[in-house]
């Protein structure tokens, strides 16, 4: 176990933000996870599980011992009839596993292209693209209890998914489910990849793609280069422009006060869900009220996707965390008041 003071974390986070975490443990292990959770010098302080850090927003020094997990392997746990079972660890990069299995001819997980992010961190949020979840191909997964050192293994029901949401989004106290935020360090996670393979294309943008190619019966690796290609026409690659993906939350309304909206807005970006309530695009209510482009300090709004934030500059010059919040709560109170929704930051605020 590496235990490493006064870390520099500008690279540990997709905005770049310039922060410095007290004391970090790097996981490459099971036994580091462990040793981290039962070291008497370590043990009674709060802990900051790290992954990928695509998916959070710096707002200072983080003084909760920072868990940086880097555990390695992929492998084929099992493959039936009906299923290919895939195993990664938590610190390996989610796009390159999406790229690896389809490289072995294991199908399934093409939709999420290029999400960024670890492997560990993809239950986190129930990460989701073009009409599929992780929970769609979730098998189960180990975790470590930083409480005990002892190994939990969970299943769906026990990770409480919901839409970019999970156990391990929220505390203890919390109403919702079991939290196990800064509990449960991740630290292997297995996907199935059901048989036989069939191709996701209901996202309107891969409809367009099906229109665009004639290719009706796309290949998965056809349709893992069209996500990557949609993906980098609107959203910024974090290693040229800071961010952190879609930083608010798609809200969900009731058909009543959707079809209030649509009375004053007709043009409202807006999926009924099966349940009967409404999902309202996000980015579109942000674009409604003239943000695309705009900024506060060196935080902005993208001008091709106004869902997502970014970082106008870099390292000493670039965004703080607190710029990048202000600019939050300064969208978040005008979607408010233009629309009467209060849209949900998606990033983890540490
Ligand atoms: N829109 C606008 N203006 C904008 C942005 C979007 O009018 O500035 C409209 C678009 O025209 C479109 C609709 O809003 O009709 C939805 O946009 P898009 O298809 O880009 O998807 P999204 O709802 O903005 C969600 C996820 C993304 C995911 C895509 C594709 C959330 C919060 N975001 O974005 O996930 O890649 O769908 O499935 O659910 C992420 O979580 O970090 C992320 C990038």
């Amino acid at each position: 176990m590496l235990v490493e003071k006064n870390v520099p974390l500008q690279s540990c986070n997709s905005f770049g933000i310039v922060a410095k975490a007290h004391t970090l443990v790097r996981v490459r292990t099971e036994d580091d996870a462990r040793a981290a959770a039962l070291d008497p010098a370590l043990s009674g302080q709060a802990r900051f599980v790290l992954g990928g850090g695509t998916n959070i927003v710096l707002t200072g020094d983080v003084r909760p011992l920072v868990l940086k997990v880097e555990i390695m392997g992929r492998r084929l746990v099992s493959e039936t009839d009906r299923a290919w079972v895939v195993e990664a660890g938590a610190g390996e990069s989610w796009h390159e596993l999406v790229r690896w299995t389809l490289a072995q001819g294991w199908p399934g997980l093409e939709n999420m292209a290029l999400i960024p992010g670890t492997v560990g961190a993809a239950p986190v949020q129930n990460i989701g693209a073009y009409g599929v979840e992780l929970q769609d191909r979730f098998e189960s997964l180990e975790a470590i209890d930083l409480h005990n050192g002892q190994t939990l293994t969970l299943d769906a029901s026990q990770c409480g998914f919901r839409y970019r949401d999970s156990v391990f989004k929220h505390l203890p106290s919390s109403q919702q489910a079991m939290g196990l935020a800064g509990r449960a360090l991740i630290t292997r996670v297995r996907l199935r990849l059901p048989k036989p393979w069939e191709p996701e294309l209901g996202y309107l943008d891969l409809q367009r793609k099906v229109q665009e190619t004639g290719s009706t019966q796309p290949s998965a690796q056809q349709i893992f280069d069209w996500v990557c290609a949609i993906r980098r026409a609107k959203l910024p690659d974090p290693a040229e422009i800071g961010n952190a993906g879609s930083f608010f939350k798609n809200p969900t309304v009731s058909p009543e006060q959707c079809a209030d909206i649509i009375a004053r807005d007709p043009g409202i970006v807006h999926y009924v869900l099966d349940d009967g309530t409404v999902k309202l695009a996000a980015g579109w209510l942000i674009d409604a009220c003239g943000w695309k482009g705009k900024s506060i300090g060196m935080a902005g709004v993208y001008d091709k996707q106004a869902l997502v934030l970014i970082n106008l500059g870099r390292g000493e010059s670039g965004a703080t965390g607190g710029e990048v919040m202000t600019l939050a709560k300064a969208i978040q109170t005008s979607v408010y008041e233009r629309f009467g929704i209060l849209l949900e930051p998606e990033p983890v605020v540490v």
